[in-house]
């Protein structure tokens, strides 16, 4: 399909190519680097991609047009020294933990090492016990029914790993309030959150797959079961971190899920998926 717009690009992909777990069939995928662009996109029904952690997509891929932010949303060449600031939602966290911390800027630390893009990060309430996105999120602009709104954050229903963001809203932009501080004092508190993280697989994988059930770890559970190691197909549960299924090359969406049963059959406790999935 050949959109009307100078400024979004269509193709068929893998999703594969889209997602951190690299698993996932063909879908429309819409690069979109304006507004109208974006606009013309979420015509027909859609999904929002960021860059792809904590999501499964089925072999299948999905039938909606996969809608991606280009370039010009991503901030972070940007973003600076203000506390207060407005970054488009294609920026990537990694790339705006580490300017925050050149800049002496606190409240994004706890999102060290999270692989996601802003918008995808605020869609699920990344973060670690360390701090989440929604401490530091003031609100929002999104694209709803061919209209650009602004939303504040106490609306998105941000909680533990969660927002109710409408289905068929776009993030396009975010506003942040970071509090002044030094390079020191955030590699200081950088350096907690990486200790922290150290045991977590390098390996391809789709984040933690489970929510912590309340006071517990799923981690930990699942280690407990003795399912360290597990495989089906390609798909395994990581050796360093029980929550982490990683692809090992070839994992199909039908080796991970059928690994999540058997999780969760062995495991003593319920245990909710926190990817969110895709085409099934
Ligand atoms: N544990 C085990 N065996 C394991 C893994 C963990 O015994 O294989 C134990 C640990 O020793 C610890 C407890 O379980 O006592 C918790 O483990 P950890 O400190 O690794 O934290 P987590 O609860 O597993 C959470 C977040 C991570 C985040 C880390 C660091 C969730 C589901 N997970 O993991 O977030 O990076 O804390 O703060 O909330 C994610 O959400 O995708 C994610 C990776």
């Amino acid at each position: 399909m050949t959109p009307r717009s100078p400024n979004a690009e269509v193709r068929i992909r893998p999703l594969a190519q889209l997602t951190t777990l690299r698993v996932g069939g063909p879908a429309e995928v819409w690069t979109v680097d304006d507004d109208e662009a974006a606009r013309e996109a979420t015509e027909a029904p859609f999904r929002p991609i960021g860059a792809g952690s904590n999501l499964l997509v089925s072999d299948d891929g999905v039938p909606e047009r996969v809608v991606a932010l280009g370039r010009p949303y991503n901030d972070v060449r940007r973003f600076g020294a203000e506390t207060d600031v407005w970054l488009g939602c294609a920026t990537p966290l990694p790339g705006l933990v580490r300017r925050a911390r050149q800049a002496g800027l606190s409240g994004l630390e706890g999102l060290l090492g999270v692989p996601a893009a802003l918008g995808g990060a605020i869609a699920m309430n990344a973060g670690t016990r360390f701090g989440e996105i929604g401490e530091v999120l003031e609100e929002v602009e999104w694209l709803r029914d061919g209209r650009v709104e602004r939303v504040p954050a106490s609306e998105l229903g941000l909680g533990y790993r969660r927002s109710e963001l409408p289905d068929d809203a776009l993030l396009l932009r975010a506003r942040l309030r970071l509090a002044r501080s030094t390079p020191e004092r955030v590699a200081v508190a950088l350096a907690a959150v990486d200790a922290a993280r150290s045991g977590q697989p390098k390996a391809k994988s789709a984040g933690c797959a489970f929510r912590n059930p309340p006071g517990d770890a799923a981690g930990r559970l699942i280690d407990l079961a003795g399912l360290k190691g597990l495989r089906v197909g390609d798909a395994m549960i990581a050796h360093e971190h029980g929550n982490f299924v990683i692809n090992l090359g070839d994992a199909t969406a039908g080796d991970v899920l059928e690994l999540i049963d058997r999780v969760r059959a062995a495991v003593d406790a319920p245990l909710e998926l926190e990817w969110r999935r895709w085409g099934f």
